[in-house]
């Protein structure tokens, strides 16, 4: 395999465009990971890719795109923007993948919506990427897709250009079977066959890859030997990548001019006070609710803490139009509102909340002034905020709190682990942080630290395409 050319799939490009707002730089972990291992892309050793480009929906009209494309610079990569039309990409976006994979693949079962048009909607945008991406692709270029959004594209793909070497990982949770089969049997069929255009099919996690193979078992009747399918007459590899970060970027910000700033303006601010930090996008799968409610009862257990404690919790805005989202925001609001009125008082405000995203400048200075990060989704495929906070303490203190349901407590050891529906137990774990010696939160960052630094997100995709090519290659000899 003599491939030059690498082309990242994904549901955003890692820009948005408006007419209002001109062009912005998209947030995510998804984009975050990709974007940082590509600017370090072009230096590393192991692959060397002279092309680079992106394909993804550039949430804006032809037209706009056209008048403002041209501002978008980056030597690194090229963009492809695919058109989906707005009724079409809203029953794509809002209706299946988030109305439907998301809930389901998370473990929220009753938050599913399933509509038929929704699903065939779904397929058709995915249509529209394997479309504009025929029009570019040639055999030996290697093709990488990532997330729910795109789980049909790779077998569209593979029709169109046999030869292509294609990689999908999904960055959500695969659910049990149990889960999976409550998709009608057609739509489970073609989720399945779409991903086995795939050559190598990346999971963060042994469970989540372990789900995957019991479902091709039992919805197409494929066995797998040492997470290998023979499927029609190729090989298709499953394995394990955990996403990371760039941790040298995390570690190095600590002692940059305005982080050091800020974060003493922070300091000066809270002084004599302990603070608990957590910071999510808008979402019922990431437990800022029950977060909230664990806090107040360790509130109502420990007076002692009273005016001495303060939760900053930040919540980004996401994906508004869903129903589910907006009634969580409410539910959020309304119990900050009531720990304050009731537990507060005019000297002192237990919940501070932003419902905003923050620059990366004022999120360190968060982390890294925390003593406490609470991370406590009730499901979550990864999450890189946990793995952001533990980079970020280059000082070697601050305590985590990690729910037991996210995928990166499997690497995050020296975290207290809880479990997001115990509320007695995180209201536990907040008293034992806010109380953790100086010695004990050092060995416990340096024990996850030593982890995030030997795996970031360079050698997670750098491992992904190996992975990649050496199926690639088994395959050829295989055929
Ligand atoms: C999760 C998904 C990503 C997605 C991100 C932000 O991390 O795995 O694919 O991009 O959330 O969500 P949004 O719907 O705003 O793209």
């Amino acid at each position: 395999m003599d491939a030059k050319r690498l082309f990242i799939v994904a549901n955003r490009l890692p820009v948005t465009i408006s007419e209002t707002k001109g062009v912005n730089p998209c947030s995510g972990g998804l984009v975050s990971a990709i974007n940082s291992y590509l600017l370090h892309a072009k230096e590393s050793s192991g692959q060397s890719f002279n092309e680079i480009y992106w394909a993804g929906v550039p949430g804006c009209s032809t037209n706009i795109w056209d008048n403002f494309s041209g501002q978008v610079k980056h030597s690194d990569f090229e963009l492809i923007p695919v058109f989906a039309n707005n009724k079409d990409y809203d029953g794509y976006y809002n209706g299946f993948a988030n109305s439907v994979l998301w809930p389901l693949f998370h473990y929220f079962p009753s938050y599913a919506e399933y509509d038929a048009e929704h699903f065939q909607q779904y397929q058709l945008v995915n249509e529209q990427f394997a479309t504009a991406l025929a029009k570019q692709v040639r055999p030996h270029d290697v093709i990488w897709i990532h997330d729910y959004h795109l789980m049909p594209l790779a077998k569209l793909l593979r029709k169109a250009c046999p030869q292509l070497t294609i990689g999908f990982f999904l960055h959500i949770p695969f659910p049990s079977f149990e889960i999976f089969r409550l998709l009608p049997r057609s739509w489970q069929q073609e989720l399945l066959e779409g991903l086995l255009g795939a050559d190598l099919i990346g999971f963060h996690t042994i469970d989540y890859a372990t789900h995957f193979l019991q479902s091709m078992q039992m919805v197409l009747g494929l066995d797998s030997e040492h997470h290998v399918i023979r499927y029609q007459d190729r090989l298709v590899k499953i394995d394990v990548f955990p996403i990371s970060i760039d941790y040298k970027y995390f570690q190095d910000a600590y002692d940059t001019e305005v982080i050091s700033r800020k974060r003493l303006a922070l300091k000066e601010q809270f002084a004599g006070k302990k603070l608990l930090f957590s910071i999510d996008r808008l979402d019922y799968t990431k437990g800022v609710y029950t977060r909230l409610l664990a806090f107040e009862q360790f509130l109502r257990q420990h007076p002692v803490h009273h005016n001495k404690v303060h939760m900053i919790v930040v919540v980004v805005p996401s994906r508004d139009n869903i129903v589910k989202y907006a009634e969580r925001k409410r539910m959020i609001d309304e119990t900050i509102s009531r720990i304050n009125s009731q537990l507060g008082n005019i000297h002192w405000q237990p919940v501070i909340y932003q419902y905003t995203s923050l620059e990366f400048e004022d999120m360190m200075a968060l982390y890294t002034t925390a003593d406490v990060a609470v991370v406590t989704p009730l499901r979550d495929g990864m999450n890189l905020i946990a793995k952001e906070f533990v980079a970020s303490r280059k000082d070697g203190q601050g305590v985590l709190i990690l729910s037991e349901m996210a995928g990166a407590a499997r690497e995050l050891t020296g975290a207290l682990t809880i479990n997001p529906n115990d509320f007695g137990e995180m209201a536990d774990k907040i008293g034992l942080a806010l109380e953790m010696d100086a010695a004990e939160q050092r060995q416990r960052l340096e024990r996850m630290q030593e982890r995030l630094r030997a795996y970031d997100v360079s050698t997670w995709a750098e491992d992904f395409l190996t992975q990649l090519k050496v199926i690639k290659q088994k395959q050829q000899s295989f055929q």
